[in-house]
């Protein structure tokens, strides 16, 4: 893009947006439709809609093979997967997780009155910091709960280390994490159970879905119980469970994505090579780097804005990016303590996460996955290019216009 075009065209300051069509985060990938289509209706034909079907059971026995690990229970969303597993796992009192995550997280526990103890991150990887755990941890304290944000690895080593020594239970959500390896293993083996989110947004899509994965034969007959009513068999029941089941149709979209999975993972990785291309000699500007040595999915393109300097802050270069249609997230911007009802419980909570706090300003997801193309992602360099060169006089001008 040229450098030399005229910032006052912004449309924030009443120009042609750069977009017709707004550009999303999470912009669903779909997979091959025909494949997809041909398995519906073979589910109509066959008139087998739920209940542990062939495609539920393809599905599971797929991922527990890609991942390594003995036992996938598909499930209808990672909500639900994370709150059964929390409850198989008997989890009680306090539980240690980040605040810096989706809210999804928190709300599993506090849904079964466990109280989510909120613990801050480190900085450079924005997972939980282990040495913070530690500190967290009191006699009500029965498991913690990883969260591998973006896909990127927590410090499993340490969390585990810790979870053995202190007798607690450990679970990652790894809603971000699917295709993700740490140290030559695929995330999903680690904790006493991992979960996934096949979320319509999520780098494999199921419409909805999740699923809970483990090697604990124990645990994955629990988990297995409760998310079918308890049922043991028919007219058997023996357990309190609930409603966690996945569709077929969802398996079968599923599937489809599971196949199309290596052809999202190249074009992530294209797309986040050329933001950080277009972005590199920006001043105040980062974008979250993946470690190459290990399996990524590059599903989300995390930019981090410096909050000191004459230059423009985050929420400055969002309010630029929404006018011209794209539509940038500030993912995971207040933080979960900020957030009811955690904010009324706990309303001292941020003094023991400044790292959180200060990440939740920082940081803004950019558009990514197969929607969005190279011209695309080259205008929005321009943009925030522009944005960062002339920051000072852009901000003035907008202070003095209308919002
Ligand atoms: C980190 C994290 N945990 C949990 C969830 C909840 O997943 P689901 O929408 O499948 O319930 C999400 C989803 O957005 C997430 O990002």
């Amino acid at each position: 893009m040229p450098e030399t075009r005229d910032w006052t065209r912004l449309a924030v300051f009443g120009g042609k947006p750069a977009f017709g069509e707004t550009l999303h985060v999470g912009r669903p990938n779909v997979g091959d439709r025909e494949g997809f289509l041909a398995r519906v209706n073979d589910i109509l034909d066959r008139r087998w809609l739920t209940n542990n079907g062939k495609y539920v059971q393809e599905f599971e026995r797929r991922i527990a093979d890609f991942v390594g690990v003995r036992h996938c229970i598909s499930m209808c969303n990672a909500t639900v997967a994370l709150e059964i597993t929390t409850r198989a796992l008997g989890m009680s009192g306090e539980v240690i997780v980040p605040s810096f995550t989706f809210i999804a997280t928190a709300h599993a526990l506090q849904w079964q009155e466990i109280t989510p103890v909120f613990c801050d991150i480190d900085p450079a990887t924005h997972n939980l910091d282990p040495a913070r755990v530690e500190e967290m941890i009191t006699p009500r304290t029965t498991g913690i709960i990883g969260v591998h944000v973006w896909g990127r690895p927590c410090v499993v080593d340490a969390l585990t280390g810790i979870a053995r020594r202190r007798g607690l239970k450990l679970i990652f959500d790894a809603a971000h994490a699917f295709g993700c390896s740490h140290g030559g293993r695929m995330i999903g083996g680690f904790g006493d159970a991992e979960v996934y989110s096949f979320h319509a947004t999520k780098f494999l899509n199921s419409f909805e879905g999740g699923a809970v994965v483990t090697d604990d034969d124990a645990l994955a007959g629990r988990v297995r119980l409760m998310k079918n009513f308890g049922f043991a068999g028919y007219d058997n029941v023996s357990y309190i469970g609930t409603n966690g089941k996945m569709t077929e149709v969802c398996a079968a979209m599923g599937l489809s994505s599971l196949e199309s999975m290596a052809d999202v993972i190249d074009v992530n990785r294209k797309n986040y090579l050329q933001y950080r291309e277009e972005l590199k000699e920006v001043p105040g500007v980062r974008v979250a780097a993946y470690d190459e040595r290990d399996r990524c999915n590059y599903q989300y393109v995390v930019l981090e804005v410096d909050e000191s300097g004459p230059l423009p802050a985050r929420d400055f270069l969002a309010r630029i990016l929404h006018a011209e249609n794209v539509f940038v997230r500030r993912y995971f911007h207040p933080g979960c303590h900020r957030m009811e009802p955690y904010r009324s419980y706990f309303p001292h909570a941020g003094l023991l996460l400044p790292n959180t706090e200060r990440l939740a300003r920082r940081v803004l997801l950019l558009p990514t996955g197969t929607a969005v193309t190279s011209r695309e992602i080259a205008e929005i360099g321009w943009i925030i290019r522009t944005v960062f060169r002339d920051g000072a006089e852009i901000r003035e001008r907008l202070e003095r216009s209308p919002r």
